[in-house]
């Protein structure tokens, strides 16, 4: 069985490959001059991709990432399906179609964010990537998604993994929190899960977004004069939501603050404000970034074999 990916994932599909004890590939992957890109299974792997089913571990995100995933999976569908004609003539033009079997990994899910139409007319994003991916693939794993209910319902089956326990894990080893803070209701589920784990105190924001750079925190009264406190959410962007947490903490006593999270996006000099709120950032590998200390091998092979499991396909 063979893990594949392109150019975006390569870390990750390598550790995921050790977790299932698995071989990995990478197909090639270049721009052309235009920036357009190019996608091809190398010659030597094709056999692999031929025999058992694969697993396609992509992003969609930045935008490339998407079109990246999408020509991926049409050269392995081709490959299985044995359309393999070329105009160099170059081995078998035709060979037996192999049936399913193309599972695709999505570790940090582009466009997840746009869950809901809040104006009508706006596209709901998620929505429509999950439907184009659906449409080229046998199932789908993804890893810690923004909002799971955008992907009830595909026309193919989903596993839905979460790296939280591999995060409560690196924390407890190496911050020992006293507290999980979860900065808004929506990584309520995602930190009290961390915080149980670890076996340690809990308690959430409430954030109002005024706009992609401006949040702010409803007044609360935390329990966290002298503590360690590890704030737990599903990504980071610019930071302002972790900084403006983290002043709240300090403001009430806090003695150490963590920020900790699935998807370390870090844009526009996000790092570096961070520093200087935070005693340490920490993010899994779903997106490559100067922070990703948790692996998410483990997680996405926990979704790969789950949908084995429920597509009966042998390992
Ligand atoms: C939003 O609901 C997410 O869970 C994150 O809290 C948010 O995307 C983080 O963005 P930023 O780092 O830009 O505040």
């Amino acid at each position: 069985m063979v893990v594949l990916s392109g150019s975006n994932s390569r870390p990750l599909a390598e550790q995921l490959a050790e977790s299932l004890n698995w071989e990995h590939h990478s197909l090639e992957t270049r721009r052309f001059p235009d920036t357009e890109g190019y996608i091809r299974i190398p010659s030597e792997v094709i056999q692999a991709v031929r025999e058992e089913p694969v697993v396609l571990v992509s992003n969609t995100f930045p935008d490339s990432g998407i079109i990246e995933t999408m020509l991926m999976l049409e050269a392995i569908s081709d490959v299985r399906s044995g359309n393999m004609d070329n105009l160099k003539n170059i081995g078998p033009q035709d060979m037996e179609d192999v049936g399913p079997g193309i599972l695709l990994a999505i570790p940090y899910f582009g466009y997840s964010r746009q869950d809901k139409r809040f104006y009508p007319g706006e596209a709901v994003s998620a929505r429509a990537i999950a439907n184009l991916l659906a449409s080229r693939c046998d199932g789908l794993v993804v890893f810690d998604i923004h909002e799971p209910k955008v992907l009830e319902d595909l026309s193919v089956p989903v596993a839905l993994t979460s790296a939280m326990p591999e995060l409560a894990l690196h924390l407890r080893k190496e911050v020992n929190p006293d507290f999980i803070l979860s900065p808004d209701k929506g990584a309520i589920d995602r930190a009290s899960e961390v915080a149980k784990l670890i076996d340690c105190q809990f308690s959430y924001l409430e954030k109002t977004r005024i706009d992609a750079h401006t949040i702010v925190h409803k007044a609360k009264d935390l329990d966290v004069d002298g503590k360690i406190v590890a704030i737990v959410d599903d990504m980071i962007a610019t930071g302002g939501t972790i900084c403006r947490a983290a002043d709240a903490l300090r403001s009430q006593g806090a003695v150490e603050v963590h920020a900790a999270c699935s998807h370390g996006l870090f844009t526009g000099g996000a790092i570096a404000r961070l520093v200087r709120y935070v005693d340490g950032v920490h993010s899994t590998s779903s997106l490559p970034n100067p922070r990703d200390v948790i692996s998410g091998g483990p997680a996405l092979a926990r979704g790969v074999n789950e949908l084995f499991e429920r597509l009966g396909w042998k390992k």
